[in-house]
């Protein structure tokens, strides 16, 4: 399987915390993944950038305005972007408090710290959010997930991912979608090696799954936090679900 480490016998779809178990902690954090694990993920999904001077780091948006208070550390860089800054500037940063007081502290985590933390508990879903900022970056986590189990990078970015598949092609990829993949997008992804086609879950019907199976693939979905979403979703037979609710995906599926 491409999610070797914790390959464990299953029924229905694996569960995937998306950013970490994001509702119930400050997402792309240490304390997102821990809670991930309370909440029985089987993998943990991140979304990963580049700092000024070169360490790979977990930041979802452009610019750290809403998950940070960059605003009173850094007050005239506050909207500048996430590429600016080093990786000793962002450690000074606190990324816990805009979740919640319980959470102050929180540092943003370089992508091998998150790795090391998840390894031998649960896989791990990286995405390179919008590569094309940070030029090479695909090879640069090709190097650091390269001979680690239970890895998956995916991006929105296609071209990018088939650079990357060409610097790791050993590493299991995934390729996302907004709308609905064309039998032409999967006939690229599949002559790509891609082994994930992972579209936002409104376009998601037991068709498409079909579709992405009969390709040799495996369909992913993002993001399912609604009871009844999840319910349909796991019923199209897809392989898994991202959520920013774990707990709740968990126990959807076991009713
Ligand atoms: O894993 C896919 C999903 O995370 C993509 O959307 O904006 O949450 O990164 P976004
Ligand atoms: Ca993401």
């Amino acid at each position: 399987s491409a999610l070797a480490d914790t390959d464990r016998p299953r029924s229905g779809p694996e569960v995937v915390a998306h950013r970490g178990a994001s509702a119930d902690a400050p997402e792309n954090t240490l304390a997102a993944a821990d809670e991930a694990l309370v909440q029985r993920a089987d993998a943990v999904e991140v979304d990963v950038q580049r700092t000024a001077d070169g360490h790979l780091v977990l930041v979802h948006d452009a610019t750290l305005a809403r998950t940070t208070d960059v605003a009173r550390v850094f007050p005239t860089r506050a909207l500048a972007p996430v590429g600016a800054f080093t990786l000793a500037e962002l450690r000074r940063l606190d990324a816990g408090s805009w979740f919640s007081p319980a959470s102050a502290g929180e540092r943003i985590p370089t992508l091998g710290e998150f790795a090391d933390r998840l390894r031998g508990r649960a896989d791990l879903l990286v995405e390179l959010k919008d590569p094309a900022r940070y030029p090479g970056v695909e090879k640069e986590v090709a190097y650091e997930v390269d001979g680690r189990r239970g890895v998956v990078v995916q991006s929105f970015d296609h071209d990018v991912m088939r650079s990357f598949a060409e610097a790791a092609p050993d590493v299991p990829a995934g390729w996302l979608f907004d709308g609905r993949p064309t039998a032409a997008q999967l006939d690229d992804a599949a002559a790509h090696g891609v082994t994930q086609i992972n579209p936002s879950f409104e376009v998601v019907d037991a068709a498409l799954v079909a579709e992405v199976a009969a390709r040799g693939m495996q369909t992913g979905t993002y993001t399912v936090d609604a009871p009844d979403d999840m319910r349909r979703i796991a019923d199209t037979g897809v392989d898994r679900i991202i959520t920013d609710r774990p707990a709740v995906l968990r126990t959807v599926l076991a009713g």
